[in-house]
């Protein structure tokens, strides 16, 4: 469904906003550049204050604005994630998984620092983002807690970094859709997921409300993670800022169901995304339109 040009400007807006609360947020939670030691906060911030879409920091502030949480206080979670989401790009780059050169339109971090020194700075970011929620203020001990038991699960091995060790494992194998659609959701789709359950719970969403984010996160997930294997195929690096190309040994959803089916795919998901929001009539179009956003985008 094309969106309205107010629709448009809305969600511009939103988007803006939320990435620049999120990259000053992000810049404050890091030690300045000069602590020491130099070379690792260097590192960190070449990655992490680079200039990414925070889509996932915006899922947890838009989730939480839905249910009428502190825009302050789900900073702290939008970090996070944000934190955990450029680690598994420094390791997702290195020679040893997908051998990058390009990412967010700069050099990858392994080249200007050293694989070394980049897989110490994506391990030190994702201590930083459990820094992050056990030191955001305004959080109930309980709230903090399940965040952080949230996070954890996301990122562990029924998460991304199973999804990832699953998805290199199966390079250069012919893939069915039920093994790539695990890779997918795993790899990817547990972040998002996770993004909407930290907004979810800084703003005390009701149990409803709760059922319908998670069933709107998880379609959106796997939706962004095939658009990404449709931009590997015909996107341009000019745009996505990383390069195209790099998953010709991998099974994508490109090579199972072909440009148009994987299209047509996407925009089941996308519709699936939507109708989950219908229960917050107004209230979930933000959210409606950072799906739409998911559909057409170009990086
Ligand atoms: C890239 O994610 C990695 C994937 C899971 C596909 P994004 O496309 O959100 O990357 P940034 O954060 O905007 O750079
Ligand atoms: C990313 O999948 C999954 C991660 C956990 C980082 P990709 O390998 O397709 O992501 P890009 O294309 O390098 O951003
Ligand atoms: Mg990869
Ligand atoms: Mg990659
Ligand atoms: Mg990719």
């Amino acid at each position: 469904m094309a969106m309205s040009r107010k629709s448009t400007e809305e969600l511009q807006r939103y988007l803006l906003d939320g990435r620049s609360a999120i990259d000053d947020a992000l810049d404050r939670a890091l030690p300045s550049l000069g602590s020491t030691p130099p070379a690792l906060h260097e590192a960190m911030r070449y990655t992490l204050l680079s200039p990414g879409k925070r889509l996932r920091g915006i899922v947890v502030l838009a989730t939480c604005d839905l249910a009428r949480g502190s825009r302050e206080v789900a900073l702290g979670p939008a970090c996070a994630v944000e934190m955990v989401h450029a680690a598994s790009l420094i390791l997702d780059d290195l020679p040893c998984m997908d051998d990058a050169t390009l990412r967010r339109g700069q050099t990858v971090l392994h080249k200007v620092s050293g694989e070394a020194n980049a897989i110490l700075a994506a391990v030190a970011l994702l201590n930083a983002a459990f820094e992050r929620i056990a030191t955001t203020p305004g959080l109930r001990d309980r709230a903090r807690r399940e965040l952080t038991q949230q996070l954890a699960a996301a990122i562990g091995a029924d998460g991304l970094i199973g999804g990832q060790l699953v998805d290199l494992e199966s390079t250069g194998r012919r893939l069915d859709l039920e093994r790539l659609e695990y890779i997918h959701s795993h790899k990817t789709g547990a972040l998002f997921t996770a993004a909407a359950e930290l907004g979810m719970l800084v703003g005390g969403a009701r149990p409803r409300e709760v059922e319908a984010l998670r069933r709107y996160a998880k379609n959106l997930g796997l939706a962004f993670q095939i658009t990404d294997d449709l931009l590997d195929y015909s996107g341009d690096p000019e745009t996505t800022g990383k390069d195209a190309g790099l998953d010709r040994d991998k099974t994508t959803f490109v090579d199972l169901c072909g440009i148009d089916g994987a299209r047509r795919l996407v925009d089941d998901l996308i519709d699936a995304a939507a109708t989950a929001l219908q229960p917050f009539g107004r209230k979930g179009r933000i959210l409606a339109s950072l799906a739409e956003f998911v559909r057409g985008r170009d990086r």
